[in-house]
């Protein structure tokens, strides 16, 4: 008999998606492991028992977790379903740890082997397992496809015998990989799209995209990117001049969708009450940043606020989570590759490589202790401070393809993690 893979259903109330498919099941089977998925786990993705059964998997209840040597998850275990958990299992999800000490010691407890597939280094070996960006890029599209459906005019451009409508004007704010995908969305539904950054390799980019780009170009701007691609946060100063740039602007906007971010900070402000309150009655913000602070003003976490002047500002909690069909599959696909990697296909038994760079940047707990760096202390101390966290360094080895404009080769080769919501 082989290891077994459990795929459990997430108890998260908020969490449609699952950690396989029909796919990864068949892939999992092909590596030697007996697969088990728990009854109803792939309900809200679209994903029927049957289908996880024809792939090759048993169906299961919540307990036969005791028998698996791999979990594969998309939310972290509790401590209730830790309990059940086999000592030594290897435990895959989105982890989430920053300020959740307590969750990383329950882990460590558990004795369970656990990786943090966000903390995944951005290195060409890794782009398939990057759950950043496979989920990333999907909330990006929901966020112009919720933004579209709350906003009470067509997008396009249309020019009918009874009429012209005029197109959208969209304004993205944020062009990482979210921005970028709704830059492409935005343009594909006929909008007129610009978009801002602080992060001078964006310009390009966005004008790639067909979009037009509006930032404060000083020589704060031509210096914030980091090594790793990364924004870094920027000062008062320069946050005054970018918001007088763009508050103009966002006066005339129909809808505005914001994305950004800064690894290991709360999300910046970018939109004030004021900025909101200069836009049309019937505009339209999105705030993809809602879950790390928001970057509108006034903004409410799961909530579609309405403010005085008729504005609606979404803050959807996890928004690749409103496209859970497609994103369980990406999902799905990015821990089975990093899975892989864990496997000795001679004996086909895990194999963990404690010394490979994927193993050193997202295992948090080994061996009944906390062993990633940026965690060491979370089984003595109570709590990591989000400032103390060191802004992630993302390793673009040479051999990258330029996939983008903003890779170079990054000095170093650590890679300490960036902060996330659960993306
Ligand atoms: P993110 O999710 O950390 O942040 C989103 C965006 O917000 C970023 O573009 C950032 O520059 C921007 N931002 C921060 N502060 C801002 C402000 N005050 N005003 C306006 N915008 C602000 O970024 P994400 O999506 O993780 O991408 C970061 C970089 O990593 C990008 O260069 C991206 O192209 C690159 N990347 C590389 C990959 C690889 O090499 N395998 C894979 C995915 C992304």
């Amino acid at each position: 008999m082989g290891q077994t893979v459990f795929i459990p259903r997430e108890l998260d109330a908020n969490e449609p998606r699952v950690a396989a498919s029909p796919d990864t099941v068949k892939r999992l089977a092909g590596l030697g492991f007996d697969v088990i998925v728990e009854t109803g786990a792939g309900t809200r993705s679209r994903i029927p028992d049957e289908e996880f059964a024809k792939a090759g998997a048993a169906i299961g209840k919540a307990a036969d977790v005791a028998k698996a040597d791999v979990v594969l998850k998309v939310r972290r275990p509790d401590e209730t379903e830790l309990k059940s958990y086999k000592s030594g299992a290897a435990v895959i999800a989105i982890m989430d740890p920053y300020g959740n000490d307590a969750v990383v010691a329950a882990l460590a407890k558990a004795g369970v082997t656990a990786f943090s597939m966000e903390f995944m280094p951005r290195i060409t070996r890794a782009q398939s397992m990057d759950v950043l960006s496979s989920q990333a890029n999907l909330a990006g599209y929901q966020a112009v496809i919720d933004g579209a459906s709350e906003y009470d005019r067509a997008l396009p451009m249309m020019m009918t015998a009874a009429g012209t409508v005029p197109a959208a004007k969209v304004f993205i704010m944020g062009v990482g990989v979210a921005g970028l995908q709704a830059i492409a969305t935005a343009r594909r539904l006929g909008a007129v799209v610009t978009a801002t950054d602080v992060r001078p390799a964006a310009k390009e980019q966005v004008a790639s995209l067909g979009a037009k780009f509006l930032a404060v170009e000083d020589e704060e701007f031509k210096a914030a990117e980091t090594a790793g691609g990364y924004a870094k946060e920027m000062s008062k100063e320069y946050q005054a001049k970018q918001a007088a740039l763009t508050a103009e602007h966002i006066a005339k906007q129909d809808i505005v969708i914001t994305t950004a971010l800064i690894p290991g900070r709360p999300a910046p402000k970018l939109v004030s009450a004021a900025m909101v309150a200069s836009m049309k009655p019937g505009s339209v913000l999105v705030d993809l940043a809602v879950e790390r602070g928001g970057n509108v003003e006034g903004a409410r976490p799961g909530q579609v606020v309405t403010t005085a002047n008729g504005v609606k500002i979404v803050g959807h909690l996890n928004v690749p989570g409103r496209v859970a069909a497609s994103a369980s599959l990406l999902y799905a696909k990015n821990l089975f590759a990093f899975l892989e990697t864990l496997v000795d296909k001679a004996t086909k038994t895990l194999a963990i490589n404690r010394d490979d760079d994927l193993v050193k940047a997202t295992m948090l707990t080994d061996g009944g202790k906390v062993v990633h760096p940026a965690f060491a202390k979370a089984d003595q101390q109570p709590r990591v401070e989000p400032a103390a966290i060191p802004a992630k360094t993302m390793v673009a080895d040479a051999s990258t393809p330029k996939k983008t404009a903003a890779k170079k080769p990054a000095a170093s080769k650590s890679s300490s993690p960036k902060s996330k919501g659960t993306a």
